[in-house]
């Protein structure tokens, strides 16, 4: 079956989430690097969370929660105005060094983006990195209020473009992502942005830090009975395997 379209995830696969670590430590300094993973997996949680209870809010909303939620438990006094400021680095995140020349290069195939982030998240980020012309739809689980990995969310990324599952590459860096959209059938890429080996060497090192905790706890492939059709280390990996398969 040839591969029609290109859907990327977006946080973590095509914007670096730790990107924010430079505003939280500048803002708590000695903090930075466990405000930066507390928020993020508690973001996560969060989505978790309020589609089990059927009570989707946008993930704006959950972003703002999870970052009261870390100050909180961190014991973080913060004015409103500096937990908005700090909470809208996530409409700045860094694209990953590679994205940019692996969309353009990917370009004559189909390319979308399908994300837990808001509309505006999804709109702000893309504009910032002026990628919003390479691709054909950017697409939120906002139209379907429950977050990944409901089915329903990569059953809407088929219906918006039209293509079978097996006609759409999905590619992730999120564990439970990949695992919810193989499941559901779509064909998908894994980008390794920690090896294996990487990651044991920093567990192994001594006293295992937040950052090295996130890494093993989301950034690992899940062990749910769904692997990755292929791994991948840079997202320019994915021209060749996509000329191949056009
Ligand atoms: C995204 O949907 C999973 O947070 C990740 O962009």
């Amino acid at each position: 079956m040839p591969i029609k379209a290109v859907v990327f995830d977006a946080y973590g696969t095509l914007f670096d989430v730790q990107s924010v670590a430079g505003l939280t430590e500048a803002a708590f300094p000695g903090h930075g690097a466990t405000i930066t993973q507390i928020w993020r997996l508690k973001q996560l949680e969060y989505t978790w969370l309020r589609s089990l209870m059927g009570r989707y809010e946008d993930f704006w909303s959950v972003t703002r929660a999870s970052l009261d939620f870390t100050l909180k438990t961190l014991g973080l006094e913060a004015t409103p105005e500096l937990v908005a400021r700090i909470a809208a680095a996530y409409d700045t995140l860094s694209l990953y060094p590679e994205a940019l020349q692996a969309l353009e290069a990917l370009a004559p195939t189909r390319l979308a983006i399908f994300s837990n982030g808001s509309p505006s998240m999804l709109a702000n980020l893309t504009k910032q990195a002026e990628i919003d012309g390479l691709l054909e739809a950017v697409i939120s689980v906002d139209e379907i209020k429950v977050y990944k990995p409901d089915p329903r969310g990569y059953r809407l990324v088929e219906q918006r473009l039209g293509l079978s599952s097996a006609e759409i590459l999905f590619v992730s860096s999120n564990g439970f992502d990949i695992a919810g959209a193989k499941a559901y059938g779509l064909t998908v890429a894994r980008i390794e942005r920690i090896t294996q080996a990487a990651l044991r060497a920093e567990l192994t090192s001594g006293e295992i830090g937040p950052a090295a905790m996130f890494k093993a706890l989301r950034m690992q492939p899940e062990q749910l009975g769904d692997e990755a059709d292929l791994t991948i280390s840079a997202l320019t990996d994915l021209v060749p395997y996509v000329s191949a398969r056009r």
